[in-house]
């Protein structure tokens, strides 16, 4: 046994010796930064040195953060508790007072100019110029519509600001972790679950899939092509950051209930997968995947799963309490490591606000984009946006107030009840159906009768005032129900009855408009055709 541990202790001394040679080496070759760079990345594969220098780091910033002058102006207490959306919503005249609480909380610095970034903005006839289109817009809106009020005056109020450092204008980080945090509350997701404000769905969904590359890189670093698994129904966001980001996406057929193929999944997965999508609902027919199923393969794999809840993040969890019958989708699921939720679709807030979420802040680490060298400083960046506005920021946050548990419950509610109403009807029509067993407030329309051209129906739709969404493979019409729909359902239903009536009577309805030309697309085999036609269609339109 001794000549066994002597023999062990010889081979650590040769190895200690031939590391103090090589490092020797390279100061002499290098110099001293290189050696001290190759010291740090060998101390850091030691075990226990990598979490000893996270824990050191963290505490660097909490007392960084706890000192600069500009976070003094902390708005509020902290608290420890998550915040969650309150259960009535607020006044708005409390939420004016607390826009006034919020304001005079910015850097003085901030408010009497002397900041050298991030406000572009011209004090004069200009700035009244802009003040007075949102007047307008206020006006023509009508100030009846007392949500879409307060939600014009914060983005309005805010529009300014800049969330690019999240120290000058320390009231929009307020509502960005505020917004974050009751989006994870309602998605149950426990304590940990973190996540940032973006632009939209897009850049949620985006950010979601340079994270996942990211994490990738970091646990498998022989992967040379990252791959994605997702049903064909995902949204397109996600082959647009493949598309960015250097990825690819296996796509894989979905069952005749429009859900994703559980098994044709599992079997697309292979050494260079790096995540899972799935949706809820898809947009294409609002029908959620199986993401019960795919959470257990996830864990099983080991592999994230992400799910899409741009469309439905904000609409499914008011469905599901309402008693509807909504198959699991959010953080209760083990598997499910980030969810998506647009603020600007069913969160009822202005145009250019969404939020993406994460199980926990190691996984969000990997969104975060950081650049040290710059000769303009430190820099650093949570999502694709540099300079993002405050007005959109802000909206999002007072919308979520106004609303509440509640008001979230009643529009719901509302919405639910239009939408059953609006199927029914559709159900009524002959020769037309609903396209599987769509979840809550959308539905996709198609033809029961083979005979029927649905997109000569869309056409004739159009004739009478109204704009069709169009889906393909199978061919059918998409409907988003919104607030609006629920005062002219009727009309809807009436107007589609007699389009129907219209094209089943008149076949050559078939080969006109749109009807034409998606039957003509259908039949090109090769899609890049498609596709330069695409570009060629949008270098015209913006000429
Ligand atoms: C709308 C939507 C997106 C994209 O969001 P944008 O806000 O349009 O960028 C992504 N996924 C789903 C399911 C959506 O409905
Ligand atoms: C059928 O539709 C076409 C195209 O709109 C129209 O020109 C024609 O008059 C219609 N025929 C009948 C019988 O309504």
């Amino acid at each position: 046994m001794d000549s066994f541990f002597s023999w062990i202790n010889l081979t650590e001394h040769i190895v200690f010796t031939l590391v103090i040679v090589i490092l020797i080496n390279i100061y002499l070759k290098n110099g001293k930064e290189e050696f001290f760079r190759v010291l740090v990345v060998g101390l850091k594969a030691l075990p226990g040195v990598k979490s000893l220098i996270g824990k050191v780091l963290h505490n660097e910033v909490t007392s960084f953060v706890s000192t600069t002058a500009l976070a003094k102006k902390n708005v509020g207490k902290e608290s420890v508790q998550r915040m969650q959306l309150p259960k009535k919503g607020i006044s708005p005249e409390e939420l004016r007072n607390e826009m006034n609480i919020l304001k005079s909380a910015e850097a003085e610095s901030a408010k009497e100019g002397k900041i050298f970034a991030y406000v572009y903005t011209v004090i004069d006839q200009h700035w009244k110029l802009q003040s007075e289109a949102f007047d307008k817009f206020e006006e023509k809106i009508g100030h009846s519509l007392e949500h879409d009020t307060i939600v014009n005056e914060f983005l309005h109020a805010f529009l300014h600001e800049n969330a690019l450092n999240p120290m000058v204008f320390p009231s929009l980080r307020k509502m960005e972790t505020e917004i974050v945090s009751m989006t994870a509350a309602m998605l149950n997701g426990d304590q940990d679950v973190v996540g940032f404000v973006t632009s939209g769905g897009t850049e949620s969904n985006l950010m979601a899939v340079k994270t996942y590359r990211d994490m990738a890189r970091k646990s498998r670093p022989n992967i040379r092509l990252p791959e994605i698994i997702a049903p064909i129904t995902v949204h397109p966001t996600i082959d647009k950051a493949a598309h960015y980001f250097g990825l690819k996406v296996i796509h894989t057929p979905v069952g005749d209930d429009f859900r994703a193929d559980v098994q044709a999944m599992k079997e697309a997965i292979n050494e260079n997968t790096v995540m899972l999508v799935a949706s809820a609902p898809q947009f294409c027919h609002g029908i959620i995947d199986p993401i019960k199923e795919l959470s257990d393969l996830a864990v099983a794999k080991g592999l994230p799963l992400h799910v899409d809840g741009c469309f439905g993040g904000f609409m499914l969890p008011w469905v599901e309490k309402l008693g509807y019958n909504i198959p699991p989708f959010d953080f209760r699921l083990p598997g499910v490591s980030s969810i998506s939720a647009d603020v600007h679709k069913y969160g009822y807030s202005v145009k250019g606000s969404s939020v993406i979420v994460y199980r926990n802040a190691e996984i969000r680490k990997h969104q975060i984009y950081t650049y040290p060298e710059w000769p303009g400083g430190l820099y650093g960046s949570p999502s694709m946006a540099g300079t993002r506005g405050g007005g959109t920021i802000a909206s999002a946050w007072v919308s979520l107030k106004a609303l509440g548990v509640d008001g979230f419950m009643d529009k719901a509610k509302e919405l639910m009840d239009t939408t059953e109403k609006m199927m029914k009807g559709v159900k009524e029509i002959n020769g037309l159906k609903i396209m599987g067993e769509p979840h809550m407030t959308s539905f996709a329309i198609g033809p029961s009768d083979k005979e029927l051209d649905i997109y000569a129906v869309a056409d004739a739709m159009e004739k009478k005032g109204w704009t069709i969404e169009r889906n393909q493979k199978p061919s059918c019409i998409h409907c988003s129900i919104l607030p609006r729909h629920t005062a002219i359902a009727d009309d809807f239903i009436r107007d589609l009855k007699d389009s129907t009536a219209e094209v089943k009577e008149n076949k050559t309805l078939a080969k006109k408009g749109t009807a034409a030309m998606y039957g003509m697309i259908g039949t090109i085999p090769d899609k890049t055709i498609v596709s330069d036609f695409l570009v060629e269609f949008f270098s015209e339109v913006y000429k």
